[in-house]
């Protein structure tokens, strides 16, 4: 009889016992814990009713209603606490309302978009117009024009992406032949630059990309002459790398212009001595121009004994990785974010 008062009282301090620990618990894994150390095949509740065994015969009811009591008592609470438990938020969408704000990212543009700005405000301000083209073009302006007829050596096969089979469609190759669209709507005297996206079926390694972008000059007059060229690209190549630095122009070939000048700027890493960056050479080439060529006239349908200009052009690129200082053209292109928050 003693003995058996004794193992209620224990059912009941279990229950007691499971009942305030549920309490404290916190997420689905320690339910499941609590289930099994007391509901369990194994479980407090369990190891109890063995004991129905030694209980005499006359002693069995109660010891038995007992055992329903501590049963239903802590069925009852888990269930409590499940349901609970299913309802509550998960951790991750609770609000901590302490924690300090995020400050929000405003984002910035491009350093693509903001070089290419910083050239066109430059020669905005020398009164060029900013003018775009189409980036399909057809192998008329894109080469024929330039006075690069079929079979010109300068039109390398390998280099241009051909959209149509008979190749007469094509991604362009520089921004060349925004200068033929647009003498064919303007009349001289003018001067523009045109800007946009260029297209050669290149690698994709730390100096090329298959896309990349070009920004183009051409100024069209009466007596434009090669003067008029040095003067603005030196102006120009030192507004935009905001230091006083020597410009150099080397004779070169481009089909499309002649004379046609290479033109470079003093390293200013070395100063001129020659470094790793400027290929030990003390100069750093950064564009391609010259005199209009008059047969490019011709097609563009203007006479050239009356008008004369000038033409450049120059990869945008290039420029952000030489005035920041940037080694790997392919940063521009896989959208990390701490590379291209950086240029502001
Ligand atoms: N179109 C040339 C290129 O992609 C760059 C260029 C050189 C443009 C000389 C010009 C120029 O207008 O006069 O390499």
């Amino acid at each position: 009889m003693d003995e058996v008062d004794s193992i209620i009282r224990e059912m009941e301090t279990a229950s007691s016992e499971a009942e305030s620990s549920i309490r404290d618990l916190s997420g689905m894994e320690a339910l499941e814990q609590w289930r099994v150390q007391y509901l369990g095949r194994k479980g407090r509740l369990a190891l109890f009713a063995a004991k129905i065994s030694s209980v005499p015969p006359k002693e069995r009811a109660s010891f038995g209603k007992a055992l329903n009591a501590m049963k239903e008592r802590l069925t009852a609470i888990y269930e409590e606490i499940l349901s609970t438990e299913r309802t509550k938020p998960r951790e991750f969408f609770t609000v901590n309302h302490t924690i300090p704000g995020k400050r929000p990212d405003f984002s910035g543009f491009h350093p693509l978009t903001v070089v290419t700005r910083q050239v066109a405000s430059i020669f905005q301000s020398f009164g060029f117009g900013v003018h775009v083209g189409p980036e399909i073009e057809s192998d008329f302006y894109n080469f024929v024009a330039l006075n690069m007829p079929e079979n010109h050596p300068a039109r390398d096969m390998q280099d241009t992406f051909y959209l149509t089979p008979d190749q007469h469609l094509l991604l362009r190759t520089h921004t060349s032949p925004v200068q033929i669209r647009v003498m064919e709507r303007l009349t001289p005297p003018f001067r523009i630059i045109a800007l946009g996206k260029t297209f050669r079926s290149d690698a994709f390694d730390a100096s090329h990309t298959p896309a990349f972008h070009q920004i183009e000059g051409l100024m069209v007059g009466e007596d434009i002459c090669f003067s008029h060229l040095k003067g603005v690209l030196s102006l120009f190549l030192r507004k935009f790398f905001a230091r006083d630095m020597k410009v150099r122009f080397l004779p070169s070939y481009f089909p499309f212009t002649e004379p046609s000048a290479e033109i470079s700027i003093s390293c200013e890493i070395c100063g001129g001595r020659g470094c790793q960056t400027c290929g030990h050479e003390g100069w750093l080439e950064i564009l391609g121009a010259g005199m209009v060529h008059p047969e490019v006239f011709r097609y563009a349908g203007y006479d050239p004994s009356t008008v004369t200009g000038f033409a450049f052009g120059m990869g945008v690129e290039r420029l952000a990785m030489l005035k920041y200082g940037i080694e790997d053209i392919r940063s521009f292109f896989l959208n990390d974010i701490r590379f291209l928050s950086q240029v502001r």
